[in-house]
């Protein structure tokens, strides 16, 4: 037994930014040619009102509505998340709340690759008879987490939710998740002291910390050869295969992937333009765009590739249901 997706839903906040506006906030030196050439990227959405767990609550329920599902036929909740409002109860506690829902509810901090292993762990609850119906919601309010003074880090990202309701089936064929431990390219500080009058240092809470260049090297490599495994464990050529789902980071990243594998550019499908990096959010998110586009017929095979802070990498097959 493997797992499909049974439906899809997103939720955006209402402040869509240009990177015209950014180039104009006080202390941000920039231009949209140096993020447009650079990134790929021309607007982001930003959280102004919306709360992230009211975003996460929209996404989740949209995607019930999508497969058909009720609140009530959902058995485990899983949101992929650097952090909701409140570090607990978890955010998908606070979904839950909101969605009314009873069932097991946790949160797992994957970063951008934090979608790829909600599948995963989805997939074993569903394999081994523990759920039937499981939901999962990326959300991310990477506005929250970034510094507006670092021109270098704050025009990268964006914020949103996406959603979507795994159920049993066929379609998964192929899912990696692997580690390359290194906690200094990209990392974001909690404040671990408190107001601890026994701790000896008192560290403040601080923002997202990336080398780029570092991330820009650790992905080229790492993509390519995320897709070359998944290919040979399911024994497929790249043709194979009709869109390849790459975390929408950055659009040389995807570049240097269609080079290597040398396959049509629309099987890239890329919407980093319009939403920036959003981390989790990524990958479903570009999902579900695809779906109301038509893009996606049953039958297609899809290959996942994601990679984001640990440093986390992961890529899976499914063929559409
Ligand atoms: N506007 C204008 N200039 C800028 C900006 C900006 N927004 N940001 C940086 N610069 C400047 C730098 O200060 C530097 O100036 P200098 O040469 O005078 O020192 C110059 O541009 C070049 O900077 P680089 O960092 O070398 O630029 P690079 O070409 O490497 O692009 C980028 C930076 C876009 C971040 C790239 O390295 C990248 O995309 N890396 C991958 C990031 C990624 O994919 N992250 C995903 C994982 S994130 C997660 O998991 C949470």
């Amino acid at each position: 037994m493997s797992i499909k997706i049974a439906g899809t839903g997103i939720a955006l906040p209402e402040n869509h930014v240009s990177n015209d506006e950014l180039a104009t906030l006080a202390d941000l030196d920039t231009t949209d040619e140096w993020i447009r050439t650079r990134t790929g990227i021309t607007n982001r959405y930003i959280s102004s009102t919306e709360t992230l767990t009211g975003l996460a609550s929209t996404a989740a329920a949209n995607a019930l509505a999508d497969a058909g599902a009720t609140p009530s036929d959902v058995d485990y909740l899983l949101c992929a998340t650097l952090g909701g409002e409140t570090r607990t109860p978890a955010l998908a506690c606070r979904i839950a709340e909101n969605l009314k829902l009873t069932c097991a509810s946790v949160d797992l901090n994957g970063a951008c690759t934090g979608f790829l292993y909600a599948l995963d762990m989805a997939s074993a609850l569903i394999q081994t008879g523990r759920a039937r119906t499981i939901l999962i919601v990326s959300a991310e309010k990477m506005s929250a987490h970034v510094d507006w003074h670092d021109r270098s880090t704050c025009v990268l990202f964006g914020d949103g939710a996406a959603a979507c309701v795994v159920t049993a089936g066929t379609g998964l064929k192929y899912i990696n998740l692997v580690t390359e431990p290194d906690s200094q390219v990209i990392s974001l500080k909690s404040d671990m002291t408190g107001n601890n009058p026994l701790a000896p240092v008192h560290e403040p809470a601080s923002f997202l910390y990336m080398d780029g260049q570092r991330v820009f090297k650790y992905a080229v490599n790492m993509m390519e050869q995320q897709i070359r495994s998944a290919l040979a464990a399911i024994d497929l050529p790249p043709e194979a295969i009709d869109y390849y789902l790459i975390h929408q980071a950055n659009r040389r990243i995807i570049d240097f992937a269609i080079g290597r594998l040398k396959q049509p550019t629309d099987k890239f499908p890329m919407n980093m333009d319009q939403y920036g990096n959003t981390s989790a959010v990524s990958i479903p998110l570009l999902l579900h765009e695809m779906r109301l586009a038509g893009s996606i017929r049953p039958g297609q095979m899809l290959l996942l590739v994601a990679f984001g802070a640990g440093m986390t990498y992961g890529s899976c097959v499914l063929e559409w249901e």
